[in-house]
């Protein structure tokens, strides 16, 4: 994990397009070596999901975590950083007209934040039902939102809500060359269908 306020942390966040990272569908095994290439044949999915400034404050990154790998989901990359603005501007770009816009951008950027990369079957549609509804008033217990948050304005967690977002999130707040490819081994391939 890149450290707090690190130079390499926060080198993957500037300036310029994204060198092309890899696609949050990765075919398993792949740039693998030979020991590591098992595992189930489908098509794994990655996602973006960050522990908001109010969850690293509230000390929620631990559960957080547990969560998704209880799940069965993979890590695949980490950072804990201050977000810069201009990385957020970009991140929620299609909500620049909100009215919300400016106090999101202000909290976003009040204090660190931990950026994470998971991969597994469906993570994208289940990660969302994992983190529960936006607003937190709907969130169902059970999901980290309608266990931990009482507001929209900071609902603890964010996570791709598409593929396709989630491809472009990853390759805006990582460089290919920090996620890392690892397989399940033998005894824990019960978690995914093969
Ligand atoms: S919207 O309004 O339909 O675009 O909202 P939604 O798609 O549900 O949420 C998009 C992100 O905006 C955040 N959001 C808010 N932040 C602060 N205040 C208010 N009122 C607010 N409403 C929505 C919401 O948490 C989403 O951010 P992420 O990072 O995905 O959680």
């Amino acid at each position: 994990m890149g450290g707090l306020f690190w130079p390499s942390a926060l080198r993957g966040l500037r300036g310029g397009p994204r060198v092309p990272g890899r696609s949050p569908l990765v075919r398993p095994g792949s740039g693998l070596p030979p020991a590591l290439k098992r595992g189930p044949s489908w098509t794994r999915e990655r996602t973006l999901v960050a522990v908001k400034p109010d969850g690293v404050q509230r000390r929620l990154v631990g559960d957080v975590i547990r969560r998704f790998e209880r799940r069965g989901f993979t890590l695949v990359g980490m950072k804990m950083l201050q977000a810069p603005e201009s990385i957020l501007a970009e991140h929620y770009r299609d909500l620049q007209r909100k009215p919300f816009y400016p106090a999101l951008i202000r909290y976003m950027s009040s204090g660190p934040m931990v950026a994470m990369v998971w991969e597994g079957y469906n993570v994208v549609r289940a990660s969302r039902a994992m983190i529960g509804h936006t607003d937190s008033a709907e969130a169902a217990p059970g999901t980290i939102r309608g266990d931990f948050s009482v507001h929209i304005s900071r609902n603890v967690i964010h996570a791709s809500d598409s593929v396709e977002g989630a491809q472009r999130e990853i390759q805006l707040w990582f460089q290919s060359s920090e996620l890392v490819s690892w397989a399940d081994t033998a005894q824990h391939s019960s978690i995914h269908p093969a």
